[in-house]
C-alpha cells in the first residue's frame, strides 16, 4: 500500500470506516511481475476465493488473467467481470448439479473434477444436453509434496481423486463419449514461502502427466500446476523468491513443450496477486486499559477480517499494522504496547496482540496491511450483524468506491418475519 497517511486520513473521513482500500498500482505491478516472468504457455488464473470484488477481477481480466471459480456465485461474477468461457476453470469438491449445469451451459474451458461420482454427474448432464464437457482431473498425490501449514493434498482429503486410483479413472474416461479430457490438476497447499517446495510440486505434476501420457496414451491439452504462492505476513517470514519459481517453472514447461508443443499450463493464485494491494482500515473508537494491558477498540473486527485474528492458527503472530493519525500528520510519538480488538462479543475478535505502535487516540485509524486476499471473502460477516464494509480503490491517484457499504438491512436480507406471531 503506497498511499500516504494524509490521503488515507482524508479518504477514511470522507467514506467512513471500516473499509477495505486497494491500490491498483500494486495489484498491476504484482500481476505484471508474474506475467513477465512466466513462460507464455503458462496462464495465470485468478482464484476468486481470495477476493471476490468484481472491479478487481475485471481489471485482472483486462490485463490478461484467467480465472478459477469454486461456486456458482463466483462463476456468475466471473462472467459479469467479462471473463470469456475459455478463460474459466471450475474447481471444488462439492459442485452441485446446478453449478455444473451452469458451467456446461456457459461452455467454460474445464471443470476440474474431484471424484468418480462427480465425473459421472458431469457426463450425465453433458449427455442430456448433447454437449461434450471439458474436464480436468484433480489429483490427490500419493505423498505430501509440500510441508506448508494448510495442505490440500498428500493426506486423506476431500480434494481430488487419489493418485492410486488414476488408472481406474483413465479407464472410465476412455468410455465416456461426452467427456473431453483436458488434463490434470494438483493443488498441494497454500501460503508456501519456500520456492523449492513450489518447484518440487510443479515437477511432480508435470512428471505425473508424462507418466500418464506414456502409460495410457493420454493427450494433455492442459496442466493445472496449482500454486500456493505465499506472502510474508509475519516478522519471521521471508519473501517468496518468485523469480526462482518462475525460472524453474519455465524450464520444466519448456522441456515438456518439446514433446507436446500445444499444451497450456495454469497457475492458480489469489494470495500472491492480491494480498499486498489491500488494507483494512478501521477507526479507533475507544482506548482502554484492562488489568495492565492497553486495548484499542476499533469499529471493525474479525467479522470483516478473520484472517488477521488468531483463529485456526497455532502461532500467535500479527499482521503488519500502520497507525494513521486522524488529521493525516505522521504517526510519531512514544511507542506503547497495545492489543487491537474489534466490536464483537468474543475474545477472538483480536486483530493484533501486544504490538508496538505510537500512542494512539480515539479517532485515529488503524490499517491492517497485506489484507487484499482472504480478507472480506473469508470472514464471518453475519456474526453480530454489522454491515458489510465499503471497498474502495485508488487508481492514478483517484479514489473510487468499488463496493458500497452495507446497512442494517444486510442482517435481515432474505429472512421472513413470521405473520402468525
Ligand atoms: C484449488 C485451489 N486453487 C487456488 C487456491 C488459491 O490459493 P492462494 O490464494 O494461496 O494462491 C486455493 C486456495 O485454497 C485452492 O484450494
Amino acid at each position: 500500500m503506497r498511499v500516504e497517511d494524509c490521503k488515507i486520513a482524508k479518504w477514511a473521513q470522507e467514506l467512513g470506516t471500516p473499509l477495505y482500500l486497494y491500490d491498483e498500482e500494486v495489484l498491476h505491478d504484482r500481476y505484471h511481475q508474474l506475467r513477465m516472468s512466466l513462460h507464455p504457455s503458462v496462464d495465470i488464473g485468478l482464484s476468486l476465493k481470495a477476493n471476490n470484488n468484481i472491479s478487481l477481477a475485471a481489471r485482472l481480466r483486462r490485463w490478461g488473467s484467467c480465472v478459477e471459480v469454486a461456486s456458482m456465485g463466483e462463476l456468475h461474477l466471473a462472467r459479469l467481470a467479462g471473463f470469456p468461457p475459455e478463460r474459466i476453470i471450475f474447481s471444488g469438491p462439492g459442485k452441485t448439479a446446478e453449478e455444473l449445469e451452469n458451467a456446461l451451459e456457459y461452455g467454460i474451458y474445464c471443470i476440474n473434477a474431484e471424484s468418480f461420482d462427480e465425473v459421472d454427474r458431469i457426463a450425465a448432464l453433458a449427455a442430456e444436453r448433447k454437449f461434450t464437457a471439458g474436464i480436468g482431473i484433480r489429483i490427490n498425490p500419493n505423498m505430501s509434496i509440500v510441508n506448508t501449514a494448510i495442505r490440500m493434498g498428500g493426506l486423506p482429503r476431500q480434494f481430488g481423486i487419489d493418485e492410486s486410483s488414476l488408472t481406474a479413472m483413465v479407464k472410465k474416461l476412455k468410455c465416456m463419449p461426452n467427456i473431453s479430457f483436458k488434463g490434470i490438476h494438483i493443488y498441494s497447499g497454500t501460503q508456501i514461502l519456500d520456492s523449492n517446495q513450489i518447484i518440487k510440486a510443479f515437477n511432480y505434476t508435470i512428471n505425473l502427466a508424462k507418466e500418464l501420457q506414456i502409460e495410457h496414451g493420454l493427450n494433455f491439452e492442459f496442466i493445472d500446476l496449482g500454486g500456493g504462492f505465499g506472502v510474508p505476513y509475519f516478522s519471521h517470514e521471508k519473501e517468496l523468491d518468485i523469480e526462482h519459481v518462475c525460472r524453474e517453472t519455465n524450464k520444466l514447461v519448456a522441456e515438456y513443450l518439446q514433446h507436446s508443443p500445444k499444451t497450456r499450463f495454469m497457475i492458480e493464485t489469489g494470495r500472491f496477486l492480491l494480498a499486498e494491494s489491500g488494507a483494512y482500515v478501521a477507526r479507533v473508537l475507544y482506548v482502554k486499559e484492562s488489568k495492565g494491558e492497553k486495548f484499542l477498540i476499533l469499529d471493525g473486527g474479525m467479522h470483516h477480517h478473520v484472517s488477521s485474528t488468531f483463529r485456526g492458527r497455532t502461532m500467535r503472530n500479527n499482521f503488519p499494522v500502520r497507525l494513521v493519525r486522524s488529521n493525516g500528520t505522521p504517526a510519531q510519538g512514544n511507542l506503547e504496547r497495545v492489543n487491537l480488538v474489534g466490536p464483537l462479543c468474543t475474545p477472538e475478535d483480536c486483530l493484533a496482540k501486544d504490538i508496538e505502535l505510537p500512542e494512539a487516540n480515539a479517532g485515529d485509524y488503524i490499517m491492517l496491511l497485506k489484507s487484499g486476499a482472504y480478507g472480506l471473502s473469508y470472514s464471518p460477516l453475519q456474526f453480530l450483524g454489522h454491515p458489510t464494509p465499503l471497498e474502495a480503490l485508488v487508481a492514478n491517484g483517484k479514489l473510487s468506491v468499488i463496493r458500497e457499504r452495507g446497512d442494517v438491512s444486510d442482517l435481515l436480507r432474505h429472512q421472513y418475519l413470521p405473520k402468525d406471531i
